[in-house]
Formats: C-alpha cells, sequence, structure tokens
C-alpha cells in the first residue's frame, strides 16, 4: 500500500517525516522493544536528521531502543563530507544516546566482502527471520534511482541482502540494500524534494512506470510513503 504527502517545503517534508518516524519508534517498541531503522544519505534527510536532534523533539524519542543500519553508503572515508554515515553522526548520532548503529564498512577496499559483512550485520541482528526493518528511509534521483539501486543495474534482480555496487556515478563505488530487504520493510519513506525530482515522481506516481529502481520499492506487507514538497509534486498535482 502506498500513500503521498505533499508538503510547502522541505522543512516542512522535515517535520512531517519526523512525526511519522515517532509513530513508527512507538508502535515497534511497544510491540517489541526494539527500532530498527535504516537511513539514507544526499543531500534531502540532512534536514530530517536536524529536526530529530532538535530541542523541540530529541526528547520525544526512545533513543535507547533504537538500531541504527543505512540503506546505502559510498565508499569513502568515515569523515568524508560524502559520507552518509558522516551525514547522520554529525546532524543526529552525535547528538542523541542511540547506543546500536551499525554503519555500512563501505571504506573497506574489498567492497564485496564488505556487503557479506554487512549482510552477516543484519541476519544477527534480525535473527534467523529476513531483515524487515520497521522504518527506511529512501531518498530518490533524477534518474529514478533509490539507495544505491541504479536504472538497469543488475543489483536490481540481486537476490543477496547488500550488493557493492560500481556505477557511473561521481562517487562509483558503493554498498546498498537490496529489493528483497527493503520490500520487507513495515514502512519506506521516500523524501523528494526539488523541482528537478517532479518529471521522475510524475513518471512513477501518475504514470505508473514500473521500471525505475525507486517504483520498484513496493512493500509486500507494509506502507510505503512518499512525503514531497510543492516543488518535486510540481506534475502529479
Ligand atoms: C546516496 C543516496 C541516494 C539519494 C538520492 C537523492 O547515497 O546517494 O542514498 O539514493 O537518496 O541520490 O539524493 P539527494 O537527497 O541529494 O537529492
Amino acid at each position: 500500500m502506498s500513500e503521498i504527502i505533499i508538503c510547502e517545503t522541505p522543512d516542512d517534508v522535515a517535520d512531517a517525516a519526523a512525526a511519522l518516524i515517532h509513530e513508527d519508534q512507538t508502535a515497534a517498541i511497544e510491540e517489541r522493544g526494539v527500532f530498527r531503522i535504516a537511513l539514507s544519505g544526499g543531500r534531502t534527510p540532512r534536514l530530517l536528521y536536524e529536526r530529530l536532534a532538535s530541542e523541540e523533539r530529541r526528547d520525544m524519542m526512545s533513543w535507547e531502543h533504537w538500531e541504527v543500519f543505512w540503506s546505502d553508503e559510498r565508499a569513502v572515508p568515515l569523515d568524508d563530507p560524502e559520507s552518509n554515515f558522516h551525514l547522520a553522526y554529525a546532524a543526529l548520532l552525535s547528538k542523541v544516546p542511540v547506543s546500536e548503529v551499525f554503519r555500512m564498512p563501505a571504506e573497506n577496499p574489498d567492497l564485496h566482502r564488505a556487503a557479506e559483512d554487512y549482510a552477516l550485520t543484519l541476519r544477527l541482528r534480525f535473527g534467523l527471520r529476513p531483515p524487515a526493518f520497521d522504518t527506511v528511509l529512501l531518498g530518490m534521483g533524477a534518474d529514478g534511482h533509490t539507495a544505491s539501486l541504479f536504472p538497469d543495474h543488475p543489483a536490481l534482480n540481486s537476490t543477496a541482502l547488500v550488493e557493492s555496487v560500481e556505477v557511473e556515478q561521481p562517487l562509483p563505488r558503493r554498498l546498498t540494500l537490496t529489493l528483497p530487504v527493503l520490500n520487507r520493510a513495515l514502512h519506506i519513506l521516500f523524501l523528494v524534494t526539488g523541482a528537478e525530482k517532479a518529471e521522475r515522481v510524475c513518471e512513477i506516481l501518475k504514470n505508473g512506470i514500473a521500471s525505475l529502481p525507486a517504483s520498484r520499492v513496493n512493500p509486500e506487507e507494509g506502507l510505503c510513503t512518499w512525503i514531497l514538497d510543492e516543488a518535486a509534486a510540481s506534475l502529479i498535482r
């Protein structure tokens, strides 16, 4: 099942996402005593991370029950501003008392081994059951990629939990969760802002194009929420 929330500004998108994450974490902790979330990278989630770390919201979350993972990571050093871990650590994780943080080891020169290591981490944390995140944050590139699943890439058909990819991007080497993991999530939160995304958003949400990576994220039993700002939603109004 999917839903679309259109907000006026990127700030409003961050507010809406923070409220939904609060709902998800409360339900997960009540039910299982733990909240497992996979964070995304790029520019968009920074506002959300800052909102979650803010005075008004920080104390609403039960951080001690959070287990933090990533939906993808670039093969750069941890302290590189392009690192998705660095983004989340600087804006959120360094400011709240989350103790269970499982970053993707994408600085490992052997990226294939790093993918296997992270898959093992997922198996150990989720037990023998296939990993089913309570919440997965995702963004979408203007080409329709999500996490580090890019159009026409073999990783889109992987049955592994985690893949290492080499793509024609400014940051070519990456680790990414795969569609089988993303589609077992209880709640997918797509945060998409900016006019440059509007055409793809229209192709996926209005025209039903099913071939793009972002359109192949359809949780089997969970909910997929697209939170858009007016600019990204301009062609689906
Ligand atoms: C990454 C991201 C990627 C991102 C989109 C949108 O590591 O590159 O996970 O999937 O979400 O490229 O990026 P922006 O938020 O910067 O537009």
